[in-house]
């Protein structure tokens, strides 16, 4: 992999050009937080100790006076106040972001302000994913809280990244009493909105149908959605923006929240009575119920907000940016990733070291530099993975495949040599290390390391059973059995598959005790082998969520491979998602899963907007026209990655919303940008709309492949470029813009 590896140009926003340590202020406790186009301010109420929400938006120096409410009536005091870590029993009848039970059997809580303290940088947090920086990217404001009554302390944790006007929130609450509490609820974001309407964005799904956008407005109540599938899940991404009715792509408020967690989760907003718009992120309470012993903390996972008055775009951005440099920990986050050809969909359970072999021959042969060995490499004879039916938990390859080990097979794969080039070709290999078959021998010796609620029954999905992860032994295994593989032989892609939700937990607590322990696991083995490229992955985008992203650089975006619909689903992952962490593949036609035919070049440019590049089919299904164009496609990828991975993105028209999407990518040093303009359906009437790019000098002078001579970034953003299409569905084009 090393001699591969170009480390590309820095990233598009440098962190320090904004000193972080001036960005948290304190006048007595009065707190405000200073982003580059943003402030987030809150104070303690000094007649009661409560905290007090005071603003979250544009910049903003002052505290003023809340708005005046009458105080007749059920609701008064505390209940009509906005507030920043709201509890439970005290005349607040919102849901709360924190829910103790305690050891005498109620649930009220009064944490009052104690002490607080101001840093720089921000520490980590113990067994989670999070972001990270030094003390020039950002600095953290503690809050300590106690309640005297029940012997809580919690601490919550304010880290303001002033560049992205990001701010990530979490909390700990450690049980000072002498009995165990139990945590019933907790959202590691939580903040009181005034009475402003907005709508609420989310991206909706299911497997192969990821990250539809979904808007909805905020209504008295509650409007949100929640995930209780074990994991974050297709169903519903982690994430949600509040926009006003007015916003756009590229103007208004724009307001992201997103948890950086892998398991259940609920995403809430509440209007009460007032109009003030409570907004909640965290654990899904149906997954909570976690026991806290006497001398013991809880820690909250982290959430991420971001304020943007550049609409949803500019907030994508501030996301895309921040995830790249603080939240990704991989080596490879910035580097450019081989285009791979997956066996997958060319071979499928039909696999032995000759057919692979041959396979790997014509990947090498068509240019590909990684050839990646899917499913059905494992187990043995009873439990031989040849079907679905047996062998996950048997990490040991299949001796009737190959005879002699991995190692002499991956010594095969690595002499063929990429077409043209003196590079060997790369391997990598797919894993499911959670998941168990009852038909396996791991299940045979270790029936109870399935997850299990007593005597219920084990519901399988897929033939299979979800390891307990919970368990230390269970971490130790799997830590142990997937570094054998990978020391058996010159891997250099993992693809981490999870194809399953989580039933029958022992405990509702279990989902966060697993997420600790999954965490533990894939701490371990990406710092262990840190220049293997890891791909999450769960049944496409099931898990593409920031916990993951925190240790492998890049998530399958989608099992559904159909150009059309998946630009709808890249578009969707966009908006939280920087393109650059998305893996998009180029499979055969009539598609698999849609039988549709769209040509190759389409194909190719809908997956070349992500980071990670790859073809999904067997090279010989390929017609001579489809042969013909890859060497195009390679080079194409060639000049495009770099800008890709580490440019700005921005959204010109979705696919929802237009004929003719269109997205731009502009390079870190803001002189080359290069757009993907597509028409979805050929059509008489109307003419396309201009494709007016976003973003570039409008002073400047810009060259292209679209046109001669040079136009200024005034008349490219203003007047736009109009792309000739042909009367034809699914045309594509590349347009470069160069600044002189
Ligand atoms: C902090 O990190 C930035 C990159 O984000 C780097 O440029 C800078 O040198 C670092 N500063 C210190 C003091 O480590
Ligand atoms: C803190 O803000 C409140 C209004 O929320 C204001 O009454 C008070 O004077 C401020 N205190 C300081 C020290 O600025
Ligand atoms: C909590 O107890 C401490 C120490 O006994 C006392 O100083 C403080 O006033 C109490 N706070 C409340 C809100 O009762
Ligand atoms: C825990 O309680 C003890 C007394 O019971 C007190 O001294 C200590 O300050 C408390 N801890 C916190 C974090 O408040
Ligand atoms: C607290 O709960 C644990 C199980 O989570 C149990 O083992 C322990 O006995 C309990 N302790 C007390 C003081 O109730
Ligand atoms: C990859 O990251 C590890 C730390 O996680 C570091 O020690 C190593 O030098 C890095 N390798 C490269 C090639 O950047
Ligand atoms: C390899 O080079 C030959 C001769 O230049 C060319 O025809 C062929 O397309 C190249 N193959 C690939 C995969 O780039
Ligand atoms: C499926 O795999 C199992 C375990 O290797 C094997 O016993 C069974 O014959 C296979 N079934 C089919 C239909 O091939
Ligand atoms: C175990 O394998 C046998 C043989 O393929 C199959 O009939 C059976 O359904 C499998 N059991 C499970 C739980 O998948
Ligand atoms: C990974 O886990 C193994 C087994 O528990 C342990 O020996 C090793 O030190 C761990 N390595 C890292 C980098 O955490
Ligand atoms: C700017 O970045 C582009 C794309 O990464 C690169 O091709 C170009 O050489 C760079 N220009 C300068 C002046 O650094
Ligand atoms: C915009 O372009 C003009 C004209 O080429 C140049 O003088 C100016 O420095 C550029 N501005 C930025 C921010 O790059």
């Amino acid at each position: 992999m090393s001699a591969l590896r170009t480390v590309l140009a820095g990233a598009s926003i440098v962190g320090g050009a904004l000193a972080a340590s001036s960005a948290i202020t304190a006048n007595g406790q009065n707190f405000t937080l200073t982003g580059a186009s943003s402030s987030y301010l809150f104070h303690v109420d000094q007649a009661s100790g409560d905290l007090i929400s005071d603003h979250f938006g544009g910049p903003a120096t002052d505290f003023v006076n809340p708005p005046s409410i009458s105080q007749s009536g059920w609701v008064a005091g505390i209940g009509d106040e906005r507030r920043e870590f709201p509890d439970v029993g005290r005349g607040d009848f919102r849901l709360p972001a924190i829910h103790i039970s305690h050891a005498d059997g109620d649930t009220v809580t009064q944490l009052i302000y104690k002490s607080h303290e101001i840093s720089d940088g921000k520490p980590s947090l113990t067994g989670l994913p999070a972001t990270y920086g030094n003390a020039s990217d950002v600095s953290t404001l503690t809050v300590h809280l106690y309640d005297n009554y029940s012997s809580v302390a919690a601490a919550l944790s304010y880290s303001i990244f002033p560049q992205y006007n990001a701010i990530a929130r979490s909390f700990s609450i450690t049980n000072n009493g002498t009995a165990n509490i139990s945590i019933e609820r907790a959202s590691s974001f939580s903040l009181d909105l005034p009475n402003l309407d907005l709508n609420m964005l989310e991206l909706q799904g299911d497997w192969s149908h990821e990250a539809n956008r979904v808007i909805r407005p905020v209504q008295y109540g509650e409007t949100g959605f929640r995930s209780t599938v074990g994991y974050s899940s297709h169903i519903h991404n982690p994430f949600f923006a509040l926009m006003s009715p007015s916003t756009t792509e590229s103007t208004g408020e724009a307001w992201g929240f997103h948890l950086i967690y892998t398991g259940s989760f609920a995403a809430t907003t509440e209007r009460f009575s007032q109009g003030f718009v409570r907004v909640l992120l965290g654990l899904n309470p149906l997954h909570a119920s976690i026991p806290v012993a006497p001398g013991q903390t809880f820690q909250s996972p982290e959430a991420v907000a971001v304020y943007s008055s550049e609409g949803l775009g500019g907030m994508s951005r501030s996301y895309h940016d921040l995830y790249k440099n603080h939240l990704s920990r991989s080596n490879h986050t910035f580097e450019s990733r081989p285009v791979l050809l997956n066996s997958w969909e060319g071979l499928g359970f039909n696999i032995n070291q000759s057919s692979l072999d041959q396979l790997a021959k014509e990947t090498a042969d068509l240019g590909i530099r990684l050839f990646v060995n899917d499913d059905g490499w494992f187990g043995n004879t009873p439990y031989a993975r040849i079907n679905d039916t047996a062998g996950l938990g048997d990490w040991t390859p299949n001796v009737n495949h190959f005879p002699n080990g991995l190692g002499p097979y991956v010594g095969d794969v690595n002499a063929f040599d990429t077409a043209n080039t003196t590079e060997s070709l790369m391997f990598g290999i797919w894993v499911e290390p959670e998941m168990v078959n009852p038909n396996s021998t791991l299940y045979h010796e270790h029936p109870e390391w399935a997850m299990h609620a007593g005597a219920h029954t084990r519901t399988l999905v897929r033939n299979q059973l979800v390891l307990n992860l919970a368990l230390p032994e269970v971490q130790d295994y799997i830590i142990g059995a997937i570094s054998n593989v990978i020391n058996s032989a010159n891997i250099s892609y993992i693809k981490w598959d999870n194809n399953r939700g989580i039933h029958e937990m022992p405990t509702p607590a279990t989902d966060y005790a697993y997420m600790l322990g999954m965490y533990r696991v894939m701490d371990n083995l990406t710092s262990t082998y840190p220049n293997i490229l890891w791909e999450g992955c769960a049944s496409g985008g099931g898990r593409f969520d920031p916990g993951v992203l925190h240790y492998m650089s890049q998530s399958w975006t989608s099992d559904n491979t159909d150009a059309a619909n998946r630009l709808v689903i890249q578009m969707g992952t966009s908006i939280a998602y920087p393109p650059s962490a998305m893996a998009c593949h180029v499979s055969a036609v009539p598609n698999g899963l849609t039988m549709r035919n769209i040509s190759i070049e389409y194909r190719a440019h809908v997956a070349l907007m992500c980071g990670s590049f790859g073809f999904e089919l067997n090279p010989v299904d390929l017609s001579a026209e489809e042969r013909a164009a890859i060497p195009g496609i390679l080079d194409l990828w060639e000049q495009i990655n770099a800008i890709v991975i580490t440019g700005s993105f921005y959204r010109l028209r979705l696919p929802d919303d237009s004929n003719w999407p269109a997205v731009q990518f502009i390079s870190a040093n803001a002189t080359t940008a290069l757009v993907f303009a597509f028409q979805q359906q050929a059509m008489i009437k109307p003419a396309p709309p201009p494709l007016r790019m976003q973003g570039l000098n409008a002073t400047g002078m810009y060259t292209s492949n679209a046109y001669n001579g040079s136009y200024s970034g005034a008349t490219l953003m203003n007047a736009g470029l109009n792309p000739v299409f042909q009367i034809e569905d699914y045309q594509s084009q590349v347009i470069w813009l160069y600044r002189q």
